[in-house]
């Protein structure tokens, strides 16, 4: 057996740890979620959730990763074999929320690559969704069941991204450390880039109401009180075993619940402020003739609907395009790689691999 790694500093643990929380789900999932649920009013359900489970249960995932020396499932075996199962169950989920995750970015990939092609541009301006479905997932509307052709633009991409997952945490946690010092500042600059651009916008002001206009009377609904629930077990990477394993690389010497609020209130807090970057252009886009409804419909759709409909109207808009999925890629990539180490640091315990055998 090799011994155990470390992280190179208390730094590297919290901005992995950071690193993880803060993903698609901060800019891509929160802004959306919040205005759906109540607007401002949700803040109150989503900080209760942040502080009666979250930081809680970040706690609870570090001390055992701390304590233990062991991703979750050997950590789970060594307090009472018959539950290891519990720390397999949550690396399953990582490999089902990895899964997509890496797939989602392989579309952010695609849409960084279509930001230098005029025409691409021109089809977000006029039909954002059309080229969404047709170009971009290319799907086939005529199919009953069944798998469909390979796109093999996509796979391209998602080839691309679970490369560059594999490159920068083979060579483990050290190396992670150094990669997470500009994977987790650089989206956060960018985000503050884009927020400049929104706020400076006409009716971002529009924007930002719809973003946080409280709406108590959605309080007594038990949906709201699940999606903040929900967003707050996703944002941090809850039950993945993400954070058991990070904490397992942990020096004995360390503050378990300084970094766990650190890591929630970070995370937190920066998922606030994408609200603001997302919300202002969506004010703007609101003007358009067409996307009128631009502020009700804000969803799913944001990221590759709305929002490139709207870069598409900037002045500079090809620098702004990548600018954005350049910020959604690189919020993307700490988090997959995280959920990715979570599941190599179970396999190579379970079966004493190498860490390049268990990727
Ligand atoms: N915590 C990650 C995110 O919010 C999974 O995207």
């Amino acid at each position: 057996m090799q011994p155990r790694e470390h992280w190179s500093t208390r730094l590297s643990f919290v901005m992995a740890a950071v690193g993880s929380a803060v993903g698609l789900g901060n800019l891509w999932r929160f802004p959306a979620t919040c205005a759906a649920n109540g607007g401002g009013a949700f803040l109150l359900p989503y900080f209760i959730a942040l502080a009666s489970v979250g930081i809680p249960l970040l706690i609870l995932e570090f001390s055992l990763g701390h304590r233990m020396q062991h991703a979750a499932p050997a950590a789970i075996e060594r307090i009472r074999p018959t539950f290891s199962w519990v720390g397999w169950w949550a690396v399953l989920m990582g490999f089902i929320i990895v899964s997509f995750y890496t797939v989602v970015m392989a579309w952010c990939l695609e849409y960084v690559v279509y930001s230098f092609f005029p025409e691409a541009l021109e089809l977000w301006r006029t039909d954002a969704a059309g080229f969404f479905e047709d170009k971009v997932l290319t799907i086939d509307k005529e199919l009953q069941g069944g798998a469909g052709e390979m796109v093999w633009p996509l796979v391209g991409c998602l080839a691309i991204c679970w490369g560059i997952i594999f490159l920068l945490i083979f060579k483990g946690v050290k190396q992670v450390g150094k990669v997470v010092l500009v994977t987790v500042p650089l989206p956060i600059v960018l985000v503050v880039v884009l927020f400049i651009r929104g706020i400076t916008l006409p009716n971002a002001l529009e924007g930002l109401q719809t973003y946080l206009q409280p709406d108590f009377e959605l309080l007594k609904e038990p949906s709201v009180w699940l999606a903040a629930y929900g967003q707050i077990f996703f944002t941090l990477s809850l039950g993945f075993g993400v954070m058991v394993a990070y904490a397992s690389y942990l020096d004995r010497e360390t503050d378990i619940t300084n970094n766990a609020f650190l890591t929630g209130l970070i995370n937190c807090g920066f998922s606030f402020f994408t609200g603001f970057a997302v919300f202002s252009v969506l004010g703007f886009l609101a003007t358009i003739p067409g996307n009128e409804k631009a502020l009700e419909q804000a969803g799913g759709g944001l990221a590759f609907i709305a929002y490139p409909t709207a870069l598409a109207r900037l002045p500079g808009a090809h620098v702004f395009s990548v600018l954005f999925f350049i910020t959604l890629l690189t919020l993307g990539i700490d988090s997959a790689f995280s959920i990715v180490e979570a599941i190599t640091a179970s396999l190579m315990e379970k079966f004493n691999l190498s860490r390049y055998l268990a990727l």
